[in-house]
């Protein structure tokens, strides 16, 4: 990611968490409009899931500048997924979920260039979740 970009996903998620309740009711909505068979992985309640993702969010935003701390934490909550069920193909919809979701919270503060800012951090971000996960699935069957 480019700094500028970096400031990009900042600046716009500053804007988001103001309405963050509403964010994350949109992002859940939207998410299983587009594959209702996630809300099985779901166990806790939605309002309290949707608040921690928001923070989550936010920390991982604020750290985009920072990657020997972000990574680490990334790579954990990428192996915490793991037992929640979430497989590798998941990433994608949750990605499309959130960008929609960014599109209806942002308005016309949603350009283009923003958007591409956007799939960078999340890109970055699933890629170092997904990593995480899969290599500690290789080494449980080769344990
Ligand atoms: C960048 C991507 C993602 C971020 C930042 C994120 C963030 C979080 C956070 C902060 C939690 C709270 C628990 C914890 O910290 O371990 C959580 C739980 C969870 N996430 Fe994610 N997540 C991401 C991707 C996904 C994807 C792709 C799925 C697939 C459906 C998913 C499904 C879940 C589920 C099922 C739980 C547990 C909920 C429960 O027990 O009710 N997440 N996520």
């Amino acid at each position: 990611m480019t700094s500028k970009q970096i400031e990009l996903v900042q600046g716009t998620w500053e804007h988001v968490i103001p309405i963050s309740d509403q964010a994350a009711v949109l992002f859940y909505g939207r998410l299983f409009e587009l594959k209702p068979d996630l809300k099985l992985l779901f166990k806790s309640d939605m309002k309290e899931q949707g608040a921690k993702l928001m923070r989550m969010i936010t920390v991982a935003v604020r750290l985009l500048g920072d990657l020997d701390q972000l990574v680490p934490a990334a790579e954990d909550l990428g192996r915490r997924h793991v037992a929640y069920g979430v497989k590798e193909e998941h990433y994608a919809v949750v990605g499309t979920a959130l960008l929609w979701t960014l599109d209806k919270g942002l308005g016309d503060a949603f350009t283009q260039e923003v958007r591409e800012a956007w799939i960078a951090a999340y890109d970055l971000l699933a890629t170092v979740m997904k990593n995480a996960a899969a290599k500690d699935a290789k080494h449980q069957a080769t344990a």
